[in-house]
């Protein structure tokens, strides 16, 4: 198992932390000198563990996973500080989403195939087609929901922000696409769990109930794309799960403060019902995802215990952040 990072380091990371912006976050001075963090529009998860690995030499890859708790406390404090427990106003989301979209990774194509071996494919094939399918929207209905909730809220932003997280959602079904292309697996236009999941969204107006399941979805693709990056040895795949993993982390604070400001009028009882329901509807999403692709789970080193313990570990972290009593509201 991974070594823990050592306290001087998640002391320094929490200090450097301290003084950041809320969207950026400066982690140069933890890092040796003349090294800098690759990738300037990764997330602050990932930067904290490239700086370790810069630093201690780690691979912060292997280290990421579960298991690492205290890595994964010195994130979440991270986290809790950057983002200085309020809610990031819209336009601060618009700003993010417009430097994200221009500081994308470079991913290592190749001229022929993707770099892995048909075995190691086999696992990972059927359930790369649903998740690209499933990446695959055109976004109307969230757009038309959005619509609805910037109009109630003035804040005529939000669509922009909004329109900016579909096309971020697009990419990833782009990036996914060219990989089943390039590894010579057919693109598919159909597959039970997106056609549910794209019922159960469609069918809801309500931006409230449109959002909380897809914050779970988010929430176990973090796991899901983990698992692709630790079953392959292919460079491509790599990266492009890399920078998935990168987008989904702030996907899922966006969702989740935006719960929060919905519940923040809530009284406390009808708030810890809907968690009630959160905690039921998750249980479901967790199951049907497993169902549906626990053979790409197992081949990233996903056991069923270790899936459900890594899920509710991240599920957990995306409550605490939908609770308003988390922030402080100005
Ligand atoms: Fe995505
Ligand atoms: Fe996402």
């Amino acid at each position: 198992m991974p070594k823990p990072y050592p306290k001087e380091f998640r002391d320094d990371v929490v200090r450097v932390a301290a003084r950041s912006s809320p969207i950026g976050v400066d982690l140069s001075e933890i890092l040796p000198a003349g090294r800098e963090v690759p990738g300037g529009s990764a997330s602050v998860w990932s930067q904290v563990h490239l700086a370790a690995d810069s630093r201690f030499g780690y691979d912060w890859r292997r280290a990421e996973g579960e298991t690492v708790q205290e890595s994964q406390n010195a994130v979440s404090v991270v986290g809790e500080r950057v983002s200085g427990r309020r809610v990031r106003p819209t336009e601060e989301w618009l700003a993010y989403f417009q430097q994200n979209a221009l500081q994308q990774r470079e991913i290592p194509w190749q001229s022929d195939g993707v770099g892995a071996s048909p075995a190691e494919m086999a696992p990972l094939r059927r359930s790369l087609q649903a998740w690209q399918l499933g990446e695959t929207s055109d976004g109307r209905h969230l757009a038309a929901s959005a619509a609805r909730f910037a109009a109630a809220t003035d804040d005529p932003a939000y669509c922009d922000v909004i329109d900016l997280f579909i096309r971020e959602e697009q990419r990833h079904g782009a990036l996914l696409g060219r990989i089943l292309d390039d590894a010579g697996i057919s693109r598919r236009q159909a597959d039970w769990g997106d056609t549910l999941f794209r019922r159960l969204r469609y069918s809801i107006t309500d931006i409230e109930v449109w959002t909380t399941p897809v914050v779970m979805v988010e929430v176990l693709a973090m796991i899901y794309y983990n698992a692709i990056r630790r079953a392959t040895g292919s460079p491509v795949l790599r990266a492009v799960c890399a920078q998935i993993l990168a987008d989904e982390v702030p996907h899922v604070r966006l969702q989740c403060e935006r719960l929060a400001v919905l519940y923040r009028n809530r009284s406390r009882p009808r708030f810890h019902c809907t968690r009630v329901v959160h905690r039921v509807l998750f249980l479901a999403v967790m199951l049907l995802v497993w169902v549906g692709h626990h053979r790409a789970l197992r081949a990233g080193g996903y056991t069923w215990t270790e899936y459900r313990r890594a899920a509710y570990a991240k599920m957990n972290r995306a409550w605490r952040r939908m609770d308003p009593q988390c922030y402080v509201w100005t």
